[in-house]
């Protein structure tokens, strides 16, 4: 059984309302139930936070090392752009990640095609709206040891 780790960063908290053109017309609440009941169907336990902040988001992920955490699937949002602090934390704990994009970033602002996250992750899944968490953790299932 792997444990799991669901991060969220700024603005995630809207979803549904937030620029559905982009971001899809799904609760992150909706999003996040559904990951937890097809981890829970595969044997593995899943838990997620979203929180506006970078210093509560640096918090999660050093907790998530003394909790035991296995993998962590990760949307910083728009810290994805710019937290040196929460890609330390990330190397600090040295759990794997998947980054994860409601949008397609690279099709985006040139200053959202700028990640402090891409070069240190499992694997990056960008622009499926809120399919991109599910394609995530089901990469992870599928690689997990049975
Ligand atoms: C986002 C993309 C970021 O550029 C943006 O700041 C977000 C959401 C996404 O999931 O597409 O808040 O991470």
């Amino acid at each position: 059984m792997a444990s799991i780790l669901v991060l969220n960063g700024p603005n995630l908290n809207l979803l549904g309302s937030r620029e559905p053109d982009k971001y899809g017309h799904r609760s992150l609440n909706e999003i996040m139930e559904e990951l937890e009941r097809f981890a829970g169907a595969c044997g593995h336990e899943l838990h997620y936070m979203q929180n506006n902040s970078e210093g509560a988001l640096v918090d999660a992920i050093q907790k998530a090392a003394n909790d035991g955490v296995d993998h962590i699937i990760f949307n910083p949002a728009a810290y994805t752009h710019t937290s040196i602090a929460l890609r330390d934390a990330l190397l600090a704990v040295d759990i794997p990640f998947v980054e994860v994009h409601l949008s397609a970033v690279a099709a985006r602002e040139p200053f959202r095609q700028i990640s402090y996250f891409s070069d240190i992750a499992v694997g990056v899944i960008s622009g499926f709206q809120g399919e991109s968490y599910m394609l995530a953790l089901q990469a992870i299932v599928n690689q997990a040891e049975p």
